[in-house]
């Protein structure tokens, strides 16, 4: 089969970019979000932009958007029968948006709905990606699904959304962009076009997420990890993630862990995994550990170098290096292992992991992420 590289959504970015709204004024609108967007502003601040729009808001969207989510989304919209749909908010409030765009097609064939993705994280890249992580919290699971329907027309990055992003969130979503850059360019199916965008977003977040950390009004840093989780959801929809991500909705979906600490605690471990196992994964680390500029002496100092440096930088960002530390319910935890290994060897993201786990690899990393 040839190789493709996808069809990217117009992207707008910048502090201007929220003026692309501007030609939605005659439309029907549905937007979909969370309580907190509602009742700060936020929804006021697009609703400014397109003042004779006519626009129903559903606002109920919970972490982790679960299937009931995405009927309750269409019910309400079922009368209304919006032109467009705005996705404001996290990955939770984009991934339930397009459940919720692609349920209402399925009721009125024919109906084509434009999805504009205006993410308020920097984090899951979802505005770009033809994934939707979507939840069933009776079982405990987190599936992602993927199909071309669920990529939005058009993305718009306004950095001013973010700058409320509380700090403990910046860094865990910030976590979740270096992990989507770092397992993007040592997957199986990384290619020139996603290393390039990779490449980049490890870059400006290597850089980036410690200038916000110091200081999170920081305009210029905030812009440039909203650019990076971009470029990094571009990078993994097109080369696709790996075990980072298959354990983490295993783990995050099982014991409601927030995705990009769970995905934080898990990088070095994985990273010290696949390159003890596969030599291709430990070159393309080594030019991990070149981007953000660590190096010693011998290749293998080089990668230890970076395990710890990722190990010092969640340190400083209060993110705990095991679940024990994290004050997870150990018992729980150990009631659920053979799930959890299941359900992470399972996962559509671990396809692409450059070295293919078998359950002892699984069971391995449970017992050090465990603490
Ligand atoms: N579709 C994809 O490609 C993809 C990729 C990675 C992760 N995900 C999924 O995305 C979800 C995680 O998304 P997330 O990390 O963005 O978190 P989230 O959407 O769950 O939001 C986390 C919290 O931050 C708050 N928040 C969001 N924006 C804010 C702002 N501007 N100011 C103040 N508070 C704000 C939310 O209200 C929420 O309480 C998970 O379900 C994950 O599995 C999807
Ligand atoms: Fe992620």
């Amino acid at each position: 089969m040839a190789s493709s590289f996808f069809s990217i959504p117009d992207v707008y970015f910048g502090e201007e970019a929220i003026h692309t709204l501007r030609r939605l004024n005659h439309k029907k609108v549905g937007i979909v979000t969370d309580n907190f967007m509602a009742t700060s502003g936020k929804t006021r601040y697009l609703i400014n932009e397109m003042p004779q729009a006519a626009v129903s808001i559903f606002s109920d969207v919970k972490p982790d958007p679960s299937v009931e989510v995405l009927q309750a989304g269409a019910a309400q919209f079922k009368t209304f029968r919006p032109e467009v749909i705005i996705a404001l908010g996290g990955g939770s409030s984009l991934d339930a948006a397009k459940g919720i765009k692609v349920t209402l097609e399925e009721f009125f064939p024919g109906h084509a709905i434009e999805l504009i993705a205006i993410p308020t994280t920097s984090g899951s890249g979802s505005e770009v990606t033809a994934y939707a992580i979507i939840s069933d919290p009776q079982n405990g699971r987190k599936y992602p699904l993927i199909a071309d329907e669920l990529v939005p027309d058009c993305a718009i990055l306004d950095p001013h959304l973010v700058l409320s992003v509380p700090l403990q969130v910046a860094v865990d979503t910030g976590m979740d962009v270096l992990t989507h850059a770092i397992e993007a360019l040592v997957s199986t199916d990384a290619n020139d076009f996603s290393d390039a965008l990779a490449e980049k977003a490890i870059a400006l977040t290597w850089r980036s997420l410690p200038e916000v950390f110091r200081d999170e009004k920081n305009l210029q840093a905030r812009s440039h990890m909203h650019n990076a989780s971009c470029m990094a959801g571009m990078a993994f929809n097109s080369a696709g993630l790996g075990l980072v991500h298959g354990m983490a909705h295993a783990i995050g979906g099982m014991l409601h862990i927030p995705h990009g600490k769970i995905n934080a605690m898990l990088l070095p471990l994985v990273i010290e995994h696949n390159a003890e196992r596969s030599p291709r994964a430990a070159t393309r680390y080594l030019t991990c550990a070149a981007i953000m500029g660590i190096r010693a002496a011998t290749p293998q100092q080089t990668l230890d170098a970076l395990v710890s440096g990722i190990r010092d930088l969640n340190r400083r960002f209060a993110i705990p290096a095991t679940l024990k530390e994290l004050g997870t319910d150990m018992a729980h935890f150990t009631s659920l292992r053979a799930s959890l290994t299941a359900a992470a060897l399972a996962d559509g993201c671990t396809a692409t992991n450059p070295y293919e786990p078998v359950p002892a690899d699984v069971d391995g990393l449970l017992t050090r992420i465990a603490g």
